[in-house]
């Protein structure tokens, strides 16, 4: 029992044997804690459960904690390598009561574990107290009979634990393991104890009180919050005294020494050591969601790939190596560690593509390097402008130059460094404000520039919590938003998402005890500062007050279906159109997307149900979305859509999702796209597709609007519910309404016509009301006639159909509409047209009806006039015209 695993099971078996509920590790990006950058102990997880804020249903606890030292509080990274026992990732055994048990059982069940299920010689053990707590030191002696010389007071912070500057802390009791005389060192609190004799094995703190900025309060309940380094337990336990000799870390080395040729020993063996700590480090960091960047923890896994990679380039490997050693880390640990498994191919990538680019600058920067400290011998000093290129322009990160030269004893001047930094950025502060931004704009600026870019924690989670960087309000910083007060928040972390890429921003709350405050947009800024837009509903945001965050979960939800969606129509419409489709625009909101598209004419229907068709294929096959971060070049050659003219990173995101069924691309992953938004977990999560309008936006460019999931049932709902209602009108069945329109239409135009021929019929004085009067007027024979009802279209057939009755004379027809506006037509048969022109006449008619002009030929014209109550004077005034002449 003394593998890595088996330590761990053997630790978890027990104490779950002892009441305790095996609880899973926190991720490493602590969601509960705004103060954290990596979870760096076990009680993490439970910060807000120890000071009473938050229950469980159960009050014992254990796990094995993922833990990250490299940055904030506690801090590893420089000494990897050298050292016998620091690490950048390391587990944290640890059992915990939440006002449970306190001292007494806490020590009993320990001591029991070391001395009886692990098998430790008592003779090994001593124990530390800290200096005032009697209590402890009294508990030692009666239940591990240890002698009074072997339980140590210690007066110092070492025996008081603290997770941070805030949160639950208290006295603690540390227990230490003698490897034996022939290693040099002291006992704890002995002159000798920096020495590597006596190694702290397991720290028991007795949780007492909670540190607030203010002051020390007391937790509700005493509590016990344990830690052991498994690497620690394991190398004692393996009979090694360096924790890089036990089994886990020995198969890890093996790896590297395998893919790079080069044994572990002499120079080497610290660079190895480096790569396996470092390989573990990185790849738990990918898996829970931190991808390289140049900012927050993004920036910190850089410098840890980085500092891991000019080890693999020292060991001479001539090719990336790191993520060649990820099957190894997963056989290792990819049982306890799903995620791992679950993650492997994203590690592995994201190692490859980070030290393929890192590798362009290396060699040249090394080579910078060599020049610049050839001179240096022992004890010497790197300048800080040197220092500073060497991380511009070459990519390293100021440890990894400080590790460079540490072999050689010679240090960095890190104030310089500092300085060349300082005055690069006053020149970008220069460039900016000359640059004529808006008066906010320039405030964003400032805000970027004093906290950094925002870490987004948006894609793995909807609710974190968050410190207040900067208030907003009036285009200027202020101290405090009241109760009441708008403005804008800039926090160090958040989960909401910055509107960006089509996508809006998210709304939600933000809440503390006594402070609730209203998100009502959230924007991206000055190169990633997210600026929430606030209401303040209750109490006073502050600066430095820490927040719990939450995002409003269904409008987000409907969000990423809807993304998600626009790529499988946009992949649907590539498909079924062609590749000229290109995304013109977009907008992903909660309620719709809109889509717009490079396509030269309207889209037939179908068209439009083909795309539906395939784009709900792909959810149907229910296929986890997934994303990749990539070189742009890379993604680009791999197929990913991009948009043209948009600035990408040199690393871009790229979601992938589904399997394309048709076509040539069968079998090969369906969408592919560049983009920074958040999408479902699998594609199934979208539920439905329906394409709800298509139209023009521009020459050339075309627009979709489609709905999804529970907005797409509504609409179908509502269509439905209208096909019913259709149908009761009809007195038919839903099936039949079609057919039956399609009847009633027909029976409607047949109707029609015989309404308009029996009409014209009566207009021409055929019917029951006789044939249309003829007066004799100044020697012509006059046909006039007042209809209603006729389709304008119809007057001249008529009025040449009068003109056959008449054989010779004049004809004037005046059709009233319904909105009283009439329509004249004046005809004059041929024989009369030297002297009377029907276009004289169509004038006077017209004028009568108080319009103007009108025309034709002489012998049939045309008019209107807004005023059809005057027919019969137009008629009167045609006839004085005729009678004149
Ligand atoms: N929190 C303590 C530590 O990290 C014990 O778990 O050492």
């Amino acid at each position: 029992m003394t593998g890595v695993n088996e330590i761990r099971s053997a630790f978890l078996d027990y104490f779950n044997k002892n009441g305790h509920e095996v609880v899973e590790s926190g991720p490493l990006v602590p969601r509960n804690d705004p103060t954290l950058m990596f979870a760096n102990a076990g009680m993490n997880q439970f910060k807000n459960v120890f000071t009473g804020l938050e229950k469980r249903d159960y009050s014992r606890a254990v796990t094995s904690q993922k833990c990250v030292r490299a940055g904030g509080k506690h801090n590893d990274l420089d000494n990897v390598g050298y050292t016998a026992r620091h690490h950048t990732f390391f587990e944290m055994l640890g059992n915990f009561s939440f006002g449970d048990y306190f001292k007494e059982l806490a020590i009993e069940l320990a001591w029991t574990l070391v001395t009886k299920e692990f098998g430790l010689s008592k003779d090994r053990l001593l124990v530390t107290v800290y200096a005032e707590d009697d209590q402890a030191f009294d508990l030692w002696k009666k239940i591990a009979g240890l002698s009074e010389d072997r339980i140590i007071r210690i007066a110092t912070s070492d025996n008081f634990w603290s997770m941070g500057d805030t949160g639950p802390c208290g006295p603690c009791s540390e227990i230490f393991y003698d490897h034996g005389d022939h290693i040099w060192g002291g006992p704890p609190g002995s002159p000798e104890e920096d020495g590597d004799r006596f190694i702290e094995i397991w720290n028991l703190v007795f949780m007492q009180y909670e540190q607030t900025e203010a002051e020390r309060l007391d937790l509700p309940r005493p509590s016990i919050d344990t830690g052991m380094g498994i690497e620690r337990i394991a190398a004692v336990m393996q009979g090694v005294h360096n924790n890089y000799d036990i089994d886990l870390f020995k198969a890890l080395i093996s790896a590297s020494e395998n893919a790079t040729g080069v044994d572990a020993e002499g120079a080497a063996l610290a660079s190895h050591r480096v790569i396996a700590d470092h390989l573990r480090s990185s790849s738990f960091l990918i898996a829970d969601g931190v991808l390289p960047s140049n900012e927050g923890r993004g920036y910190v896994l850089r410098r840890i790939m980085r500092r891991g990679m000019r080890h693999a380039h020292l060991l001479g490997a001539a090719d990336p190596l790191m993520h060649k050693l990820v099957p190894a880390l997963v056989r290792e640990m990819g049982r306890a560690y799903p995620e791992l498994v679950r993650a492997e191919d994203l590690i592995a990538e994201t190692l490859k593509l980070e030290e393929t680019r890192f590798r362009k600058t290396l060699e040249r920067g090394l080579g910078l390097l060599d020049g610049a400290t050839a001179d240096l011998s022992a004890g010497g000093q790197l300048d800080g402008e040197t220092a500073f290129k060497l991380y511009d322009t070459y990519g390293f990160p100021l440890d990894l130059t400080q590790d460079a030269l540490r072999a050689r004893d010679i240090s960095v001047d890190v104030d310089g460094f500092g300085a060349a930094m300082e005055r690069q950025k006053a020149e970008a502060r220069a460039a900016w404000s000359g640059s004529g931004g808006a008066a906010t704009e320039t405030v964003w600026f400032a805000l970027k520039e004093k906290h950094g870019a925002t870490d987004f924690l948006g894609y793995e989670t909807e609710t974190a919590e968050g410190v207040v960087a900067g208030l907003v309000a009036d285009d200027a910083e202020t101290d405090g938003l009241a109760a009441g007060q708008s403005g804008f928040v800039i926090l160090n972390q958040t989960p909401f998402y910055g509107e960006s890429g089509g996508q809006v921003g998210d709304t939600g709350l933000m809440i503390a005890p006594g402070v609730r405050v209203k998100v009502t947009n959230t924007q991206k800024k000055a190169d990633g500062l997210f600026v929430h837009s606030v209401t303040v509903e209750e109490g006073e945001l502050k600066a430095g007050l820490a927040l719990e965050l939450k995002v409003d979960h269904a409008r987000r939800t409907a969000i990423r279906s809807n993304h998600s969606a626009t790529h499988l129509v946009h992949e649907a419409l590539r498909e079924v159109l062609g590749t000229h489709v290109a995304q013109k625009g977009s907008l992903v909101s909660p309620e719709r997307l809109r889509f717009d598209f490079s396509h030269q004419k309207p889209m037939d229907d179908a068209e439009l149900a083909t795309v539906e068709t395939f784009a709900n294929e792909i959810i149907l096959q229910n296929a986890p979305v997934e994303t990749r971060l990539m070189a742009v070049d890379d993604a680009i050659e791999a197929g990913a859509m991009a948009l043209f003219g948009e600035k990408y990173g040199e690393e871009v995101r790229v979601v992938s999702m589904g399997t394309a069924l048709h076509g040539d691309k069968a079998g090969k992953p369906y969408s592919l796209e560049l983009c920074g938004g958040t999408h479902v977990r699998r594609t199934g999560d979208i539920g439905l597709v329906k394409i709800v309008s298509e139209g023009a936006v521009a020459a050339g460019v075309r627009r979709v609007e489609a709905l999804t999931g529970s907005e797409a049932r509504a609409y179908l709902d509502a269509q439905d519910k209208r096909m019913r209602d259709i149908a009761g009108l009809l007195k038919t069945g839903a099936d039949e309404a079609p057919a039956r329109i399609a009847q009633l239409v027909e029976e409607r135009k047949r109707l029609e016509k015989e309404l308009a021929d029996a009409r014209k019929k009566l207009a021409m004085g055929g019917g029951e009301a006789g044939a249309a009067p003829v007066k004799e007027v100044g020697g012509f024979k006059v046909m006039a006639r007042t209809v209603e009802g006729i389709n304008p279209k119809d007057l001249k057939g008529m009025a040449d159909e009068a003109k056959a009755q008449l054989g010779s004379g004049v004809v004037v027809l005046i059709n009233v509409a319904e909105d009283g506006k009439a329509a004249i037509v004046t005809a004059v048969t041929k024989d009369l047209t030297d002297k009377v022109s029907a276009v004289d006449l169509v004038r006077i008619g017209s004028e009568a009806l108080g319009g103007r002009g009108g025309g034709g030929r002489p012998d049939m014209a045309q008019a209107g006039g807004p005023d059809g109550a005057k027919a019969d004077a137009a008629v009167s005034a045609i006839e004085a015209h005729l009678g004149g002449l």
